[in-house]
C-alpha cells in the first residue's frame, strides 16, 4: 500500500503580490524517488523550504511524514534532511570534523557522534578520506560529503536541491548512484530537484514538473514523453548516394510530407504520417540509393522543453 510521505494542498508562497508557488497539490509516497523539475525561478527551492518547515506558506497546507509543516515544523525538521543548492563546507577541516560539527548542530548525543560519523562516511564511500581536509576534495567528493551530512539525522525524507550542478559526468554519476543506493538500501524517500532532465531520468521513475509556481505534470517520464510525442510529426532520416534539388522538390510535393531538409547527403523528411514507401519510390526514380533510413528520435530534452515553455 502506498503511504504518502509528502502531501501538499493548495500550497502557496507569495512574496508581495508575486506567487512563487501557486496552489501546489502534490504527493510523494514512502520509498519513492521523485524528480522535481522546473526551469530557473519556477519555484523549486521555495517549495522545498516550505516542505522542510523553514519557510511559512502564505496559504494552503502540507504534511511531511504526517507532520504539518507549520504546526509541527520542529518534527518536520527532525525527520527531513536537505542538501541545499551550493552547499558549503569548512574547507580547513577534515571530512570527519565537518560531520562531527553537523552532528552537534543536530543535537546528536556525544557518545553517538563517532559511530554516526563512521556510518555516514561509509554510506557515501568516503571512509578512506575521513581525515583529509575538505579543501583537497573534488567537487564530487564534496557533494558526497553533503549527502553524508543529510544522512546524519537518519531522515525519513531527503531533499536534494540541484545536487549535480557544476559536477563533471563522473561526479554526476557518483551522486546519482549514491541517491539510488540510499533509496534502495534504506528506503529513503527522496525529492530531487533539478533542471537537468538527464539527471532525473537516470534516477527517478516519477517526475513533478513545476512552471511559474504551478504543478503542470506529475507522471512517469515515459508517460509524459509518450503523451508529448503523440501528435508530433514524424521525421525520417535518409542517407543517399546523391541528392539533387529536383529530388527535394518532388519529395516536398508528396501529399503528407510537410518539409524536407538537407544536410550533407542526408535528407530529413518531415511527414504527418508514415510516407516512407512513397518517399523511397521517389528517391529510386531519381537514381539515388538509400544507404540508411531511420526515424529521427526527439531527445527527451527536446520533448520536455515543450512542457517547460508552453504557455497556459
Ligand atoms: N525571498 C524572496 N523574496 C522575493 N522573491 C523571491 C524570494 N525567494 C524566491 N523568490 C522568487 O520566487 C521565484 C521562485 O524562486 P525559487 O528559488 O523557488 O526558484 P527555483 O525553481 O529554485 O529556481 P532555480 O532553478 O534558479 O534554483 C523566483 O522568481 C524568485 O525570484
Ligand atoms: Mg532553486
Amino acid at each position: 500500500m502506498s503511504e504518502p510521505m509528502i502531501e501538499t494542498r493548495q500550497l502557496t508562497k507569495q512574496y508581495g503580490t508575486f506567487k512563487a508557488v501557486d496552489k501546489l497539490d502534490l504527493c510523494v509516497n514512502k520509498g519513492e524517488i521523485v524528480g522535481f523539475l522546473g526551469q530557473n525561478g519556477a519555484g523549486k527551492t521555495t517549495t522545498l523550504l516550505m516542505l522542510m518547515g523553514l519557510s511559512i506558506p502564505t496559504s494552503g497546507s502540507a504534511t511531511v511524514a504526517g507532520y504539518d509543516v507549520v504546526k509541527d515544523s520542529r518534527n518536520v525538521r527532525r525527520v527531513t534532511g536537505l542538501l541545499p543548492e551550493g552547499a558549503g563546507y569548512y574547507e580547513d577541516l577534515t571530512a570527519k570534523q565537518n560531520l562531527d560539527y553537523v552532528c552537534r548542530l543536530n543535537d546528536i548525543p556525544s557518545l553517538e557522534i563517532a559511530p554516526c560519523v563512521t556510518r555516514v562516511l561509509e554510506s557515501v564511500g568516503l571512509s578512506q578520506w575521513a581525515d583529509t581536509k575538505v579543501e583537497k576534495f573534488s567537487r564530487g567528493m564534496k557533494q558526497r560529503l553533503g549527502i553524508a551530512e543529510v544522512l546524519v539525522k537518519q531522515p525519513k525524507v531527503a531533499f536534494f536541491d540541484e545536487p549535480t550542478i557544476g559536477l563533471d559526468p563522473k561526479g554526476t554519476k557518483e551522486v546519482r548512484d549514491m541517491l539510488l543506493k540510499l533509496n534502495k538500501e534504506y528506503g529513503l524517500t527522496i525529492l530531487l530537484s533539478s533542471h537537468l532532465l538527464h539527471d532525473v531520468q537516470q534516477t527517478c521513475q516519477k517526475v513533478l514538473i513545476i512552471r511559474k509556481g504551478k504543478l503542470i505534470a506529475a507522471d512517469t517520464i515515459e508517460n509524459l514523453s509518450n503523451k508529448l510525442r503523440q501528435g508530433q510529426n514524424m521525421i525520417i532520416e535518409f542517407e543517399l548516394t546523391q541528392v539533387s534539388p529536383d529530388l527535394i522538390h518532388e519529395l516536398e510535393a508528396i501529399n503528407g510530407v510537410t518539409s524536407v531538409q538537407e544536410e550533407n547527403h542526408r535528407l530529413y523528411v518531415n511527414m504527418v504520417e508514415n510516407m516512407a514507401r512513397e518517399v523511397s519510390e521517389t528517391i529510386a526514380k531519381h537514381k539515388a540509393t538509400i544507404l540508411l533510413m531511420k526515424p529521427k528520435e526527439h531527445s527527451l530534452e527536446e520533448v520536455f522543453l515543450k512542457y517547460y515553455e508552453e504557455e497556459d
